[in-house]
């Protein structure tokens, strides 16, 4: 019954896309399967957007969409932001491409050193995958140690993907994967490989592995063991930081040895930053010893650069934050009450929510890997045909634009998709499955 759904309604969004539809086979001719970006990919094909607004995105067959995917994250202060348009404008004014140092990085280096305690020295990468290898490399090259430990589900970029389905294309660091928010599987490793792991790489909360928020006692843990043994402790915070002023380390009162950031701070320009204690990252300053050269094309890309002192200057305030996050709290709730009714739950923290197939509790990946992801892909479609976009394994991701009337339009919407999914898929026959 599922089957026949989807087949229906990809049916109906290929009958209404035809511009798309031409656009998609085009591209398969010069792009494996027509796009350059896994997660952007979906059946029968993606639809190709011609222009965005605030949080509404057109494609090219003249459909508009209410956007609850927000990019993943990058997308939090909507799109063409009054600020970063202004910024990048001076930059086109300016010039760019300098091929030497210039102001705005030591503008953002500074903010970021502010509002984040655990960062004395910041550094500049493309994005957050690089950001995550220079982390990683910085502890294993420091310490001498080879082991890198991780959380099944974790995800760090596209090099630095621990799902267990192997479909990553991964750097060859020597990783243990041990069970998110189990801290008897991080201690089995110190006690499996003592003296050999150089650092702990986790998310304070799962994003891609499901928008599953660490507990304090699992983070905490952490951050003890990685005292004992001399570890170091990297927060990757490339989805987490939009949680509080100071990222989700402030809330939890932890302080990491290593930060990595990413996504919205760039302002929808590619960025990444590591950042960290002196003592680590002055190993990547000239003269020093040892010494680590970092270098990077991009690092200090003009339009990147100016679009962050943007965005931690006027959009990513304390306030601006604190009410994402509550008004996350709040639409997370209402969400979960109706999924909750057809047998699905919302996962999540803030303004990041995951929509899953399921009603076991959700504390670690290994909770979703037997659930049939089906019944998110149809609600995705029907969404879709109602004009709201999410992620299409089920995230949704808040951003500034989006205001109270477009949560209860997005309500609406979620509430009669779910009505067609309960009747392709009753409750029973799926909790069965
Ligand atoms: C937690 C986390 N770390 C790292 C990355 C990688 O960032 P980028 O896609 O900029 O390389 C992502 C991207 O989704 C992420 O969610």
């Amino acid at each position: 019954m599922i089957a026949d759904a989807l087949e229906k309604a990809y049916r109906r969004y290929a009958d209404k896309r035809p511009n798309s539809a031409t656009r998609n086979a085009l591209a398969r001719a010069v792009l494996p399967s027509g796009t350059t970006r896994s997660v952007l990919d979906f059946d029968p094909f993606p639809f190709t957007v011609a222009s965005a607004s605030g949080c509404r995105l057109t494609d090219v067959d003249g459909h508009e969409y209410l956007d609850y995917l927000g990019d993943y994250s990058v997308g939090l202060a909507g799109h063409n932001p009054g600020a970063v348009r202004a910024a990048v404008t001076r930059v086109l004014d300016q010039g760019w491409s300098f091929g030497a140092v210039a102001e705005a990085e030591y503008d953002v280096a500074r903010m970021l050193c502010d509002r984040f305690e655990s960062m004395d020295l910041v550094r500049f990468t493309s994005s957050g995958t690089e950001a995550n290898l220079v982390a990683t490399s910085l502890a294993i090259k420091s310490s001498g140690r080879n082991k890198v430990l991780v959380f099944d589900g974790g995800y760090h970029g596209g090099f630095l993907s621990f799902s267990r389905d192997g479909s990553s294309l991964n750097v060859p660091f020597d990783v243990a994967i041990c069970e998110y928010n189990s801290l008897e599987s991080a201690q089995a490793a110190f006690d499996a490989w003592p003296g050999q792991i150089a650092c702990v790489l986790v998310e304070p909360m799962l994003g891609s592995g499901g928008r599953i928020q660490g507990t304090p006692s699992f983070l905490g843990g952490l951050r003890e063991l990685c005292d004992q043994h001399g570890s170091v402790l990297i927060f990757d915070e490339v989805q987490t930081s939009r949680m509080a002023y100071g990222g989700a380390q402030s809330l939890y009162g932890i302080r990491p040895d290593l930060t990595t950031l990413g996504k919205y701070i760039g302002g929808g320009f590619g960025f990444g930053a590591v950042g960290g204690t002196g003592d680590l990252m002055l190993q990547l300053a000239r003269g020093r010893e040892p010494h680590f050269d970092h270098s990077g094309t991009f690092n200090n890309n003009r339009f990147t650069m100016a679009a962050g002192v943007a965005m931690l200057g006027s959009v990513l305030t304390r306030e601006n934050l604190a009410a994402l996050f509550e008004r996350g709290e709040g639409l997370r709730k209402r969400a979960d009450d109706l999924l909750r009714a057809c047998g699905f739950q919302a996962t999540g923290w803030g303004s990041l929510i995951g929509i899953h197939p399921t009603d076991v509790p959700i504390t670690r990946a290994a909770d979703l890997a037997g659930a049939d992801r089906r019944p998110v892909q149809l609600l995705f479609h029907e969404l879709l045909d109602r004009g709201v976009y999410i992620g299409k394994g089920g995230f949704v991701t808040l951003s500034l634009p989006q205001t109270p009337e477009t949560d209860d339009l997005f309500l609406t919407a979620l509430e009669d998709s779910l009505r067609v999914v309960q009747a392709a898929v009753p409750v029973p026959a799926r909790t069965a499955s």
